[in-house]
């Protein structure tokens, strides 16, 4: 299986796409996660990488796609993946194309969470990631065992940079202008799947289940 998940942030595709990994196998490759993980090692491409991220702006195209590239090119990638908040602009799914066409790698599907924007700021504000592993949790709806600890390793949890309003609505604006033209793109090519990400959890799951089925 080889998936691509779309939507605008706070749609639940890293939920999503984490429990698909799990249960599929495959490796979940979230370029967010990808990205603040350089910032974290305070690398020269990770200073670069926190200008863009803290503001909600896309990082430079060339760049994102050369991580891909790389991680695309990992043996753990040859049984399928799923990306998670790749591509992002239509030059990114253009070159993502142009990889797995190379490798004869072709999609199954790109999912699309559609989601309210109110949704996505009562999301955004109440979600909470931990410093260690970046797994993330809800204050409401997705709580840890022990209130501001990680279930998985006891990492701290705090607040994303970009998780504050005044970039949530900033992200919401790149995603119209900047990401929401790959809908058209991919429904041409006629793998788009739609998914009602206002659900649960758990139902967002099944529904997804059965669209990949
Ligand atoms: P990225 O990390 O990809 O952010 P995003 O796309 O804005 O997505 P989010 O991680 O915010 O949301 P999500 O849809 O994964 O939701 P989640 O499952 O966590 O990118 C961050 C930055 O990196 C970008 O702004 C950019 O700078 C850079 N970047 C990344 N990729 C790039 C690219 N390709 N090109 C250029 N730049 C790039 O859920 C959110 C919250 O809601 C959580 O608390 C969760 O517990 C909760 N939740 C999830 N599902 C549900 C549900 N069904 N019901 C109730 N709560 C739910």
């Amino acid at each position: 299986m080889r998936v691509v998940f779309i939507g605008p942030p706070g749609a639940g595709k890293g939920t999503q796409a984490q429990r698909l990994a799990i249960h599929e196998r495959i490796p979940q490759i979230s370029t967010g996660d990808i990205i603040r993980h350089a910032i974290r090692s305070q690398s020269a491409l990770g200073k670069e990488f926190k200008d863009y991220s803290d503001r909600g702006a896309l990082v430079p195209d060339q760049l994102v796609v050369r991580l891909v590239a790389d991680r695309l090119a990992a043996a753990d990638c040859q049984h399928g993946f799923v990306l998670d908040g790749f591509p992002r602009t239509v030059p990114q799914a253009r070159a993502l194309e142009r990889l797995l066409d190379d490798k004869n790698m072709p999609l199954s599907a790109v999912i699309l969470f559609n989601i309210q924007e109110t949704t996505v700021i009562n999301r955004l504000s109440g979600r909470r990631s931990c410093e260690k592993c970046g797994h993330s949790y809800h204050i409401l709806y997705d709580k840890p065992q022990k209130e501001g600890i990680c279930d998985i390793d006891g990492g701290r949890l705090t607040q994303r940079h970009d998780d504050r309003e005044e970039v949530i609505a900033d992200r919401l604006k790149v995603y119209q202008e900047q990401t929401a033209p790959l809908i058209a793109y991919y429904q041409a090519s006629g793998i788009l799947k739609y998914i009602d990400g206002e659900k649960a959890q758990s139902e967002v799951e099944s529904a997804l289940a059965k669209v990949l089925a």
